[in-house]
């Protein structure tokens, strides 16, 4: 399995400047040549645009992702034009992506920019808006700005983890070593570490999956720690035992895609459209739905926020 020259990372830690400088050479090498820079995300700077996709990305896949980008832009091209729009409408032009309170969440972001005349230049005061988490918050700096942070999603975390930590995951190697690790890595220039970051998400994304590990065509293969470990099995956790179809998001789900067909609902009928386990539970679903800002309540009707 290992080729001829195989040079193993070596296991003190904190890394050596040598190997770091190897790893970050091999992948920017690679990213030149194999990476997603077509991503119409990616030719773009605007940190609206770069909001817009890194909210609609945080749980749906790039090809799912691309149409709505693509209209949402031509419908509300920046925070001034998204501000005014209706959390109804915002709502129904979300329809299909899912975990609709990411709609609700940039459209409230869009308000406070608006207002504020953009978004701020730092973690800490992006990490105010609604729905920005460390991981958005660090990609907008990274990529709209061009300033030097490492960004870590999934795929990142995974490639850490196993090309440094030689452990098979990220929720191996645990969150601050991961965030320790990536900072590590990060190459000077923010343009360069703009670039680092891509490249190791879409390492991530397209070789060093979490299903399989495409060390032939894995530019850090020859450095890799958990390669070199023989690619030691992730620590047993006891399965999840809850099904999709059991949980509350399926059922506020459900409630949201009910409301989108119709101008109000009253509660008995909206329990009736929902499988009898979650029927009785309509109230508690409904009042988290209110609390939330996605429906509004006026007696017993039941509409989708409207403003
Ligand atoms: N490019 C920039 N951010 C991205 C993301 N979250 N997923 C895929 N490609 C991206």
């Amino acid at each position: 399995m290992r080729g001829a020259g195989f040079i193993p990372w070596p296991h003190n830690w904190p890394v050596q400047s040598g190997d770091v400088s190897s790893f970050r050479s091999r992948l920017a090498r690679w990213y030149r040549n194999n990476g997603r820079h077509g991503l119409p995300w990616r030719l773009t700077r605007d940190p609206y645009a770069i909001l817009v996709s890194e909210v609609m990305l945080q749980q749906t896949q790039v090809e799912r992702v691309l149409p709505y980008y693509e209209a949402w832009l031509l419908r509300w091209p920046s925070f001034d034009a998204l501000a005014p729009a209706s959390p109804a409408d915002v709502i129904r032009a979300w329809s299909g992506l899912g975990y609709n309170r990411r709609a609700l969440n940039l459209h409230r972001a869009a308000v406070l920019a608006a207002r504020a005349g953009g978004l701020p230049r730092s973690l800490a005061g992006l990490r105010g808006f609604p729905g920005v988490g460390p991981y958005t918050a660090s990609a907008i700096l990274s990529f709209a700005h061009a300033l030097p942070v490492p960004v870590v999603d999934t795929n990142i975390g995974r490639v850490v983890a196993r090309a440094v930590h030689g452990q098979p995951s990220a929720r191996a190697s645990g969150p601050l070593r991961i965030a320790e690790t990536a900072r590590s890595l990060l190459p000077e220039g923010g343009r360069r570490a703009r670039d680092h970051n891509l490249a190791l998400m879409d390492l991530g994304a397209t070789v060093c999956t979490a299903r399989s590990a495409a060390c032939d065509r894995c530019p850090l293969a020859r450095v890799c720690a958990w390669r070199a470990a023989g690619y030691p099995l992730e620590p047993r956790v006891p399965p999840k035992t809850e099904r999709f179809e059991e949980s509350a998001r399926f059922a506020r789900g459900r409630i949201i895609e009910q409301l989108r067909n119709a101008d109000a609902l009253s509660t008995d009928q909206l329990a009736a459209l929902l499988p009898a386990a979650h029927a009785v539970r309509i109230e508690t679903y409904l009042a988290a739905l209110a609390r939330d800002g996605l429906i509004r309540r006026v007696g017993d009707r039941v509409s989708l926020a409207s403003g």
